[in-house]
């Protein structure tokens, strides 16, 4: 099997635990820092682990890299774990103060800051639009343009600051529960990790390598991605090259949510190889 985004290996280990010693994970993460922490949690597995530190999208090379044909499973839980979220380094936070970075994976150039404080206004109102589905997108891009007119903004506390100024109303309170900034946030992850396009990528190589009855999972995290799933899913379908296990997606039960907040927004799809 190929775990896509191998990140503590705790989907890995769970797998690991059922496949004897010939079974073989291929596990992948663009964070080095995620493959180490994997190398330690699943050193005692009976089956052959190979850990590799690439991108997803390049996951057809990497498989056949290691003399693997195809693969009866591909797992893909996408996003970023609590730990990526509480590392300073990887300046993820909305509320935790740090360097305004979102690169999960460091050899990329362009952080989070560069696009913010560099990109003209329309632009980034689009991205806040389109990544973020946030319709005070205009009014967003208007501030942050405004206040880095004043000073650069380089830390993931300013643009929150900024972000719910642009969003305050006077007198009003807000009905939502999520961060005000939360969409913006969601929006130059996307942007600065390519996150839809790594996304395309993967599930347009995952036909190609999966044996016949061979299984992709994906577990998303927000609509955009669950309609790319939804949609690639339906059309192989279509196509007669799979068929999909899940009718609906898979939800967490509130007893989960209840105990691991982030769990809310996951849809987990399944499809099988035909
Ligand atoms: C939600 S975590 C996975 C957690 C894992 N399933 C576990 O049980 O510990 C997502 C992981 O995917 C990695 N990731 C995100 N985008 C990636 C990509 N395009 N290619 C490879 N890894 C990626 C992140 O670095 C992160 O470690």
């Amino acid at each position: 099997m190929v775990d896509a985004t191998i990140g503590h290996g705790g989907h890995s280990d769970l797998f690991g635990r059922t496949l004897g010693p010939k079974g073989v994970i291929v596990g992948l993460d663009v964070d080095n820092n995620a493959i180490r922490r994997a190398q330690l949690r699943l050193k005692d597995l009976a089956c052959k682990v190979i850990l590799i530190r690439s991108n997803f999208s390049d996951i057809v090379e990497r498989v056949h890299e290691q003399g693997i044909d195809e693969v009866d499973f591909i797992l893909a839980d996408l996003g970023v774990c609590s730990a990526q979220l509480a590392d300073v380094g990887m300046g993820l936070s909305l509320k935790a103060d740090m360097p305004l970075d979102m690169r999960i994976d460091k050899r990329k150039e362009t952080t989070a800051a560069d696009i913010v404080n560099r990109a003209d206004e329309r632009f980034l109102a689009d991205l806040i639009y389109k990544f973020g589905q946030d319709r005070a997108s205009r009014r967003i891009a208007r501030f942050i343009v405004r206040q880095r007119e004043i000073e650069p903004i380089t830390r993931t506390g300013q643009l929150a600051a900024v972000v719910s100024r642009a969003l305050s109303r006077p007198g009003r309170k807000r009905k939502s529960r999520i961060h005000p900034a939360t969409r913006t946030f969601q929006a130059l992850r996307i942007a600065v990790n390519e996150e839809l396009e790594n996304l395309k990528a993967l599930l347009g190589s995952a036909p190609e390598l999966l044996k016949k009855t061979g299984r992709i999972a994906v577990i998303s995290f927000h609509s955009l991605e669950d309609r790319l799933v939804k949609t690639d899913f339906k059309c192989n379908q279509e196509e007669g090259l799979y068929k999909i296990v899940t009718k609906k997606p898979i939800v967490p039960a509130r007893s989960e949510i209840t105990a691991n907040r982030r769990a809310r927004s996951a849809k987990l799809r399944i499809a099988e190889r035909q």
